[in-house]
């Protein structure tokens, strides 16, 4: 069934494939592409007891290059199994790229929505916000997860707003009762970002019914909206997660931080009506989060996979790079809400793979330990806390503020350019790091803030000084 330029894209990614060699930072439970480039978390589902993930993937050029959807499947999403492409840009309304997009899984069919991206040929003086560009809604559907059948659009540029630019993308579909919902996400001709939803009977004929942004500008675009509802343990009710991935914030607070952020609105009201959104707050406050997406599992968990990236980043790199692949997933966290604090914890799976434990009070300290699971908990109030990885990453809370902090800054060395991240918090209670080959984790105050970085040691080693605190550190075992 495939076109020849499917058959030839098909035919150049297995080719490549074949020759890759992933080399020394290959990660061994964080989902990474065989070879090439990987960016955005898309289209996570379960379908049976698989569940399914695909890729923004750039076989052919690990800096990116044109995307594909790449194809793994997991029985317990940290160990997973790559199958192939399951999506290749061979239509005219997505020749420039399966850009991102959503699964929803009915009746064991599994419905993909993506945007398939086009640039038209620059013979007009295109400028490609508002013009050269198209951003199309397709919907696909398959059995089985890998093979889909015929394409069919359902949306392009003249059914979004009339003052869109034409950045409008990333479709995220759930379904409520009877009604299936989609949201996407926009620059408005006004350079500011919003959030559209539409609304459906059928999955084929969409309605836009609510445009939804912040009272105040917030950046230029919103990427890879996601709507979600979760209890909240503590206080009942539901809480009402808008998440968006923002482009262009400017001022002191933004400047220390990345070059586009990750977050989240809490929503008060309906989505259908007028809601009003809460301060937004950051997803991940590393140097290695973007796009991500969430989903929910048959057993009821809203788990969120972030890409454990960031684009348009000049400043730091990866090390990867000299052996042809950048970028991986983050690990699978579940989101809950406790008081109304929205928190992320690795999925409950990874416990599983705890192997050997070395156990300290204060203070341990762990050679050659690759894959790890550590725990510190102390008696409140703690008093500071230095954790140090690989003799150069220094994770440290004085009682202002917890940093993330690479010693040495040099674009070869452990953190390859990344220099600090932090966040405020008077209070500590906890931490959580999870380390692979080439990424570390940390969840704090049980998860109500994250730190992820991309590392690339030269020799793996954890060393904690926590007055007052049980140290745990697992090995992992995958
Ligand atoms: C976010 C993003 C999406 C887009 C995709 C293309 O990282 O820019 O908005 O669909 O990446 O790879």
């Amino acid at each position: 069934m495939a076109n020849p330029l499917a058959q030839d894209l098909d035919a150049l990614r297995q080719a490549i494939e074949k020759t890759a060699d992933l080399g020394p930072y290959a990660q061994a439970f964080h989902l990474t592409p065989p070879v090439g480039w990987l960016n955005d978390p898309n289209g996570l589902s379960q379908l049976g007891d698989t569940y399914h993930a695909y890729f923004q993937y750039s076989p052919f050029n690990p800096e990116g290059g044109v995307k594909m959807w790449g194809h793994s499947t997991s029985t317990d999403m940290l160990r997973w199994k790559y199958e192939g492409a399951a999506l290749y840009p061979d239509q005219p309304f997505d020749v420039g790229g399966v850009y991102s997009g959503s699964a929803f899984v009915e009746d064991g069919t599994m419905h993909v929505f993506y945007t398939g991206n086009v640039k038209l040929e620059d013979s007009e003086g295109y400028d490609y916000v508002n013009s050269g560009r198209e951003a199309n809604t397709v919907h696909v559907s398959s059995d089985d997860g890998a093979h889909f059948g015929p394409k069919k659009p359902v949306l392009k540029n003249e059914d979004y707003p009339e003052d869109d630019t034409n950045h409008v993308r990333d479709p995220k579909v759930w379904r409520e009762g009877d009604v299936y919902y989609m949201v996407q996400g926009a620059r408005k001709k006004d350079d500011t970002g919003e959030v559209i939803l539409f609304v459906s009977e059928d999955l084929e004929s969409w309605k836009l019914v609510n445009r939804i942004t912040s009272d105040e500008p917030f950046g230029y675009m919103w990427e890879c909206p996601d709507y979600f509802e979760i209890a909240d343990t503590a206080r009942g009710g539901v809480v009402k997660v808008l998440s968006v991935s923002p482009q262009g914030l400017r001022g002191e607070d933004w400047d220390r931080r990345n070059v586009y952020q990750s977050g989240y609105f809490v929503l008060q009201g309906d989505v259908q009506g007028d809601p009003q959104l809460s301060g937004f707050a950051l997803w991940d406050a590393g140097f290695d989060f973007y796009a991500p997406q969430t989903f929910a599992t048959n057993d009821g968990r809203r788990v969120l996979i972030g890409w454990m990236g960031m684009p348009d980043e000049k400043s730091y790199t990866n090390l990867t790079l000299e052996s042809g692949w950048q970028h991986c997933f983050t690990v699978p966290r579940e989101v809950t809400s406790r008081w109304g604090r929205v928190m992320q914890w690795p999925i409950r799976e990874l416990e599983a793979y705890r192997g050997e434990l070395h156990r300290g009070f204060e203070s341990i300290d762990v050679a050659d330990s690759k894959c790890f699971d550590l725990m510190v908990y102390g008696k409140l109030p703690l008093k500071r806390l230095n954790v140090v990885i690989a003799d150069d990453l220094h994770l440290t809370w004085d009682g202002k503020r917890f940093e993330m902090r690479f010693e040495d800054t040099d674009k070869s060395a452990v953190g390859a350019g990344r220099v600090s991240r932090f966040e405020p918090l008077d209070e500590l209670r906890n931490v959580r790091v999870v380390g692979d080959m080439s990424s570390i984790e940390v969840f704090v105050n049980d998860g109500e803030l994250t730190f992820s970085t991309r590392y690339y040691p030269k020799n793996y080693h954890v060393t904690v000084d926590a007055p007052d605190c049980d140290v745990r550190l697992w090995e992992l075992n995958f």
